[in-house]
C-alpha cells in the first residue's frame, strides 16, 4: 500500500516525530510505501510530492518544525476538491493518506473522508484544544518554552521591580497559559474560559506588589476582560475565516500601569513557542501516535483520528475529534487561583 502523508495547518514539535514513526513503522512492520505531500493540502492540490524513504526520515525526531513544509491552504478553494485530490492520489499511485493537523485540517480530513476519500487522521496543536484527545504533542514543548521565557522575565521583573505581563498562545483555550503561569509561579492567569475584571486583575498584581514581588500576569491571546464582548483580534482572518488572535497583552499593560503606578511590560512570546526541537514527552507521544497512524491505515480506519487516553492510543471518529472544543475545567481553574496575588 502506498500511503501520502501531510502536515497542515501551524508548524508544532514532534510534527517530524509522528513522520518517522509512521514510515518506520509502516516500511518494517507492514511493508507500506510513503510519499510525502508538500506544504500541507497544498501540495496535494497542486500534486506537489516529495519521497518519503527512510532515508529521508534518520534523525529527524528530534527536529523542530516539518520536513515536510506546512500551510494554511483550504484544500476545497481554488484549484482544489474532491475531484482534484482523487486525481492527483490515483496519479501518483497513493491509496491512502495520513493528515496531521489540527482542528481545520481535520474538517477538511472529514470532508472528503466523506467524499469518499482513504484518510486517518493524526491531531496536531500545541494549544491542547481537541476534546477527543487527553493531550497534543507539541503542547508539552510549548509549556516548557513559555515557562523557560518566564523565569526570565521574572529575573528583569526583580530587578526592576517592574509587573511583568508574558502573552502565550493557545487560541481560544487557556491551556498554555494555565499549565506555564502555575510552573513559573504567576501571579495572575487570565484565560479565555475566564472573563476577569480589570479590578481583580489590579488587586493581584498590587497584593503581590506589596509583598515585595515583582509581579507576573500569564495572559492567554484568547482572553477576554469582562467589560468587552470579544475576543483582541489585530491582523485579520486566517484561510479558514477564524480571527488571528495576539495583542491583548500589550493592551493590559498600560492599564496596570496606570491603575497601580507599577511600571509595566508586556511580552507577546508569539511563535517562539512552536519553534526549535520538541521535549522527549512530546517526542514519544508523536512517535507512538505516527505508528498508530500507519496501523489505522492497515485497518482500514477511514475518517478515524489517532489519539491518547490515559497513557493508551485509541481511534475516534473525526466528527468527535471536532465536535468538542477541550476548555480549562472550572476546578482546573480554582486549584491554580488559589496561588494568585
Ligand atoms: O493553533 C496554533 C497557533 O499557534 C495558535 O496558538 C495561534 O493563535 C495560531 O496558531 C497562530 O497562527 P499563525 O502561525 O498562522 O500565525
Amino acid at each position: 500500500m502506498r500511503i501520502g502523508i501531510l502536515t497542515s495547518g501551524g508548524d508544532c514539535p514532534g510534527l517530524n516525530a509522528v513522520i518517522r514513526g509512521a514510515v518506520l513503522k509502516g516500511t518494517q512492520i507492514h511493508g507500506q510505501e510513503f510519499v510525502g505531500f508538500r506544504d500541507g493540502w497544498r501540495g496535494v492540490v497542486d500534486g506537489d510530492v516529495m519521497p518519503l524513504t527512510r532515508k529521508e526520515i534518520q534523525g529527524i525526531a528530534k527536529q523542530g518544525g516539518t520536513i515536510l513544509g506546512t500551510s494554511r491552504t483550504n484544500p476545497f478553494e481554488g484549484d482544489g476538491g474532491v475531484d482534484r485530490i482523487a486525481e492527483n492520489m490515483e496519479r501518483f499511485g497513493i491509496d491512502a493518506m495520513v493528515a496531521i493537523g489540527g482542528e481545520g485540517t481535520l474538517a477538511a480530513a472529514k470532508r472528503l473522508t466523506d467524499a469518499g476519500l482513504k484518510i486517518v487522521g493524526v491531531p496536531k496543536t500545541v494549544d491542547n484544544d481537541l476534546g477527543a484527545t487527553d493531550y497534543t504533542f507539541g503542547f508539552d514543548t510549548a509549556v516548557q518554552i513559555a515557562t523557560d521565557a518566564m523565569d526570565r522575565l521574572r529575573t528583569t521583573g526583580d530587578s526592576h521591580s517592574r509587573c511583568m505581563v508574558a502573552e502565550v498562545m493557545g487560541r481560544h483555550v487557556g491551556w498554555i497559559a494555565l499549565h506555564s503561569g502555575m510552573a513559573a509561579g504567576a501571579h495572575a492567569i487570565l484565560i479565555p474560559e475566564q472573563a476577569t475584571s480589570m479590578d481583580q486583575i489590579v488587586e493581584w498584581v498590587q497584593s503581590a506588589y506589596d509583598r515585595g514581588r515583582a509581579p507576573l500576569v500569564v495572559v492567554a491571546e484568547g482572553f477576554v476582560p469582562d467589560h468587552e464582548s470579544d475576543v483582541h483580534s489585530e491582523r485579520g482572518l486566517d484561510a479558514f475565516g477564524r480571527p488571528r488572535l495576539g495583542g491583548i497583552g500589550e493592551r493590559l499593560a498600560p492599564v496596570i500601569e496606570e491603575r497601580t503606578g507599577i511600571e509595566t511590560r508586556a511580552t507577546t512570546l508569539g511563535h517562539i513557542q512552536r519553534g526549535g526541537t520538541p521535549t522527549s514527552y512530546d517526542r514519544v507521544l508523536a512517535t507512538r501516535l505516527g505508528m498508530a497512524a500507519s496501523d489505522a491505515v492497515v485497518e482500514g480506519r477511514w475518517g478515524r483520528m489517532v489519539a491518547l487516553r490515559g497513557t493508551e492510543i485509541v481511534h475516534v471518529s473525526f466528527e468527535e475529534a471536532l465536535d468538542s472544543l477541550k476548555v480549562v475545567p472550572q476546578t482546573r481553574y480554582d486549584e491554580a487561583a488559589i496561588l494568585f496575588g
